[in-house]
């Protein structure tokens, strides 16, 4: 099993369930209001641990967010590298709409955005050459530590999320795997249909090993010998927030232990799939027992069917 360092953010969720996503100049009452841990970086460190990786988490927080802390201690994350600072943890203000589970989302940087080049270059010091480096874009600073993690020889997964001018810019060539949704695929490739999408990416990038994932679609892996379709399992949607970042932990999880693309496929798809039929990011990430047992019981209906 590989050590993987996950350098991400860490936000107090506000979700507000909807009757529809509020339009401009409109006051909508919401149905429910709750506040979740959340953060791509610490649904994606939750997720890893969860399926059984050995996961440290780096990042920033303020005081206000201490029970993030105990949130990725109690999943058996490694919070060594995660610096408590005066000021506000990053927030995230989500709209669910009750028909669909769909959601939208506001972000306030708060402490993911106070990273320092000393900070990223201390942390990295303190890990192991051949370590795998996961990375979101809701911090900042994250060219520097992508070019930094692939220049000590790290393996780098990358979820590109949110897209910004300063993403566009960072050297893709450096990531080993890219885990992105079609939103994020048409902006960096300009294309709308999931195999330009990867013909795309492949052709600018030909070492890469590309995640694509497609919601209700399934997803896709690609690299430059393979491409594997896992279709998705079907779910109750409640609420999708967090089900990308469940999919990016469980893969990543099934890499780093020795899995092959396939495997670790089904087992996210699975997990993903759980993850959309609860609230919240974080505390709607399954443990691997649980994504066994559904997958299992997947399994032995579609031989019944
Ligand atoms: O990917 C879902 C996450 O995006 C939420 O938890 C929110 O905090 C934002 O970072």
């Amino acid at each position: 099993m590989r050590r993987i360092l996950n350098f991400g953010s860490m936000n107090l969720d506000t979700v507000y369930t909807v009757d529809h996503f509020v339009r401009p100049g409109e006051t909508l009452p919401s149905l429910e209001m709750e506040v979740f841990p959340g953060g791509k970086g610490l649904n994606q460190s939750v997720a890893l641990a969860r399926a059984g990786a050995e996961v440290y988490h780096a990042g920033k927080i303020g005081r206000d967010g201490k029970f993030l802390l105990n949130l990725l201690q109690s999943a058996g994350v490694d919070t060594s590298f995660v610096e408590v600072i005066n000021g506000h943890t990053g927030k995230a203000i989500i709209q669910v709409e009750e028909s669909t589970g769909q959601n939208g989302i506001l972000l306030y940087h708060g402490a993911n955005w106070q990273m320092t080049e000393l900070f990223l270059d201390e942390v990295l010091a303190g890990f192991p050459g051949d370590g795998i480096l996961v990375m979101q874009n809701e911090i900042n600073l994250g060219g520097y530590l992508l070019e930094r993690a692939a220049n000590k020889g790290m393996q780098i997964a990358l979820t590109p999320s949110p897209i910004d001018d300063s993403l566009l810019q960072w050297e893709l060539g450096q990531v080993t795997w890219l885990l992105l949704n079609e939103v994020e695929g048409e902006a960096l490739t300009g294309k709308t249909q999931p195999e330009e999408i990867l013909d795309s990416l492949l052709g600018q990038y030909p070492e890469m090993r590309v995640v694509l994932t497609l919601g209700e679609k399934g997803a896709f892996y690609a690299d430059r010998e393979k491409r594997l379709n896992q279709p998705a399992i079907p779910a109750q949607a409640v609420d999708t927030t967090g089900a990308g970042d469940t999919f990016a932990g469980y893969f990543l999880a099934g890499i780093a232990r020795g899995q092959n693309e396939a495997e670790a496929m089904e087992e996210a798809a699975q997990a993903a799939a759980i993850a959309v039929s609860r609230f919240g990011a974080a505390v709607s990430v399954p443990t691997r027992q649980e994504v066994m047992q559904a997958l299992k019981e997947e399994k032995s209906a579609r031989v019944r069917a």
